[in-house]
């Protein structure tokens, strides 16, 4: 299999000097960056929105990995694809039509991704897997960076690996929340093959951000 991709999440970054802390990621030899989008209604939380995004967007060639923690969420889908998202990823949960959702962000060029919350089942899965890119499951439930990992979702990732493989597509299958070396290794082995993380990543400041990513991947 490839070699675990890591993606830290700009939400625990310094947004003081947000622009170079995706330079110091990317040097720091992350794989793709994760854009953390919160609107107070999905989840409770407000982060930031598409101008934040394109305004980074110039700093680093490395893919945007655009997590959309908003409902209603189409009416923002090509915002974020035109401003520079490379695989847009919505929550199963946002609202009743997940699969046209999917749909559309397909038919704008980008690579799609479903993210499951920590109570929705695999099984949700089972109408959208030819689809979908990327599946994501979180590890916490949504809305902060610096939460515990969620045990209970290892089982859940060995059962999203298993309808990956069976669909024979290269679907990724990427875990959000609380991923640090201990947890990354528990993921990796049941089946994750790319990994969110915020404060394991941005923690000990930039001259750690190499250190730390290392960590995560040789976990
Ligand atoms: C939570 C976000 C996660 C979070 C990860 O809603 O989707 O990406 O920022 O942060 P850590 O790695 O600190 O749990
Ligand atoms: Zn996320």
């Amino acid at each position: 299999a490839l070699p675990v991709r890591i993606a830290p999440s700009i939400l625990s970054a310094d947004f003081a000097k947000l622009g170079e802390e995706v330079r110091a990621i990317d040097a720091a030899g992350a794989d793709w960056i994760h854009i953390d989008v919160m609107d107070g209604h999905f989840v409770p939380n407000i982060s930031f929105g598409p101008a934040v995004m394109k305004s980074v967007r110039g700093v680093t060639t490395k893919p945007f990995d655009v997590h959309l923690m908003i409902s209603p969420v189409d009416a923002y889908l090509d915002a974020f694809a035109e401003a520079g998202a490379d695989c847009i990823t919505v929550h199963y949960e946002a609202g009743p039509h997940i699969h046209r959702s999917l749909q559309h962000i397909k038919g704008l060029g980008k690579r799609a991704g479903v993210v499951l919350c920590p109570g929705t089942p695999a099984k949700m899965l089972d109408y959208l897997l030819d689809t979908v890119d990327l599946v994501l499951v979180m590890s916490v439930n949504p809305g902060f960076g610096g939460q515990h990992f969620i045990p209970s979702q290892l089982k859940k990732i060995a059962a999203v690996r298993k309808m990956i493989d069976q669909t024979g597509r290269a679907i990724d299958l990427e875990v959000d929340g609380g991923v640090d070396p201990d947890t990354a290794r528990q993921c990796i082995d049941a089946g994750a093959d790319a990994l969110v993380a915020g404060t394991a990543v941005f923690r000990g400041g930039p001259d750690a951000y190499a250190d730390n990513i290392r960590a995560l991947r040789g976990a």
